[in-house]
């Protein structure tokens, strides 16, 4: 058995590990996943056996699709994935969001749990009541010349800096909309197609109501339709979307090995995803 660089080679078997699980990545989620990190694979014989990925954003880097095929469990390859991926991110401050299962072995390496993460859903979404842009508010598409600041808003939010990852949101989303305050970016929120349907996420600015306001305007026109989001549960955001039937399904631990980080001034109160958080 190997351990070795993930690259496009194995996302077809790394897919399939996903589907055995019943997680809802589709192989697109996967290659985008792949396309802005990196991983690791343990393979046998061409077979393989388990995933780590993890993404470089900044001083901080997270890590997720952390997999070992059912019949490979319990002998260590959890532990070598996630010891190699940790060796490679040396210097970095980790994060990640742990199953229930996976929660033991992060432990075991270190990680210390800060909170958690819920994740809502709507297999139906139902028309229900929406929150409208303030007088002071303007919702608006996001330009491609203000990336690089959108990019370090978030980051003052959880200390991940990605421009990469605000550039593929920018060419590939549905909807990027920017929510302006008295005419300055205050916020803004990405809707894309993933797993079963659609996430919304990242959703960044400075407070609930104006997240209401952004996720308002992105689920219009999504009637009928399987939406997601991931959000702390600390942020309030959940509750709020129960009332609009989306159901909380899930709630996996938020784990540190290194520095937390202080929001400064503004939230994220949708993660892009709990892998890529
Ligand atoms: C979580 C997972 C990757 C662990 O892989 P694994 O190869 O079975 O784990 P290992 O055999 O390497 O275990 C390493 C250590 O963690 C411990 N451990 C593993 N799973 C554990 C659990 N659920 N609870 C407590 N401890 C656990 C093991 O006892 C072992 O301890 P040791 O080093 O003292 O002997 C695997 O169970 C899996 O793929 N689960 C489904 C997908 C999933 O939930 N992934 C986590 C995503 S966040």
């Amino acid at each position: 058995m190997d351990i070795i660089r993930m690259d496009e080679r194995h996302l077809e078997a790394a897919y399939e590990l996903t589907q055995r699980l019943k997680w809802p990545h589709r192989r697109e989620d996967w290659r985008q996943a792949l396309a802005l990190g990196e991983g690791v694979a343990a393979v046998d014989n061409g077979k393989l056996l388990g995933t780590t990925l993890f993404w470089r954003w900044g001083d901080y880097a997270t890590l997720g699709l952390v997999i070992v095929a059912d019949e490979a469990r319990g002998k260590g390859l959890g532990k070598q994935l996630m010891q190699t991926a940790i060796a490679e991110l040396a210097g970095h401050q980790l994060r990640l969001h742990a199953t229930e299962m996976g929660k033991g072995l992060y432990e075991k390496l270190g990680f210390v749990a800060t909170g958690c993460v819920v994740q809502h859903q709507s297999r139906e979404l139902t028309p229900g009541e929406r929150i409208a842009p303030l007088a002071s508010q303007r919702l608006r598409l996001a330009r491609h010349e203000e990336l690089e600041e959108l990019s370090a808003l978030e980051s003052r939010a959880h200390g991940l800096r990605r421009p990469e990852l605000i550039a593929s949101l920018y060419d590939s989303a549905e909807r990027f909309l920017v929510l302006e305050e008295r005419g300055e970016v205050a916020g803004f929120a990405a809707l894309r197609r993933f797993g079963h349907g659609f996430a919304i996420g990242p959703i960044v600015c400075r407070d609930l109501p104006q997240a209401q306001v952004l996720v308002s305007e992105l689920l219009s026109g999504l009637e009928g339709e399987f939406v997601r989001i991931d959000t702390d549960s600390e942020s309030g955001l959940g509750d709020w979307l129960t009332t609009l039937g989306m159901v909380q399904v899930d709630a996996p631990v938020t784990m540190y090995k290194g520095a937390t980080w202080q929001p400064q001034g503004i939230r994220a109160f949708g993660l892009m995803s709990q892998a890529m958080a």
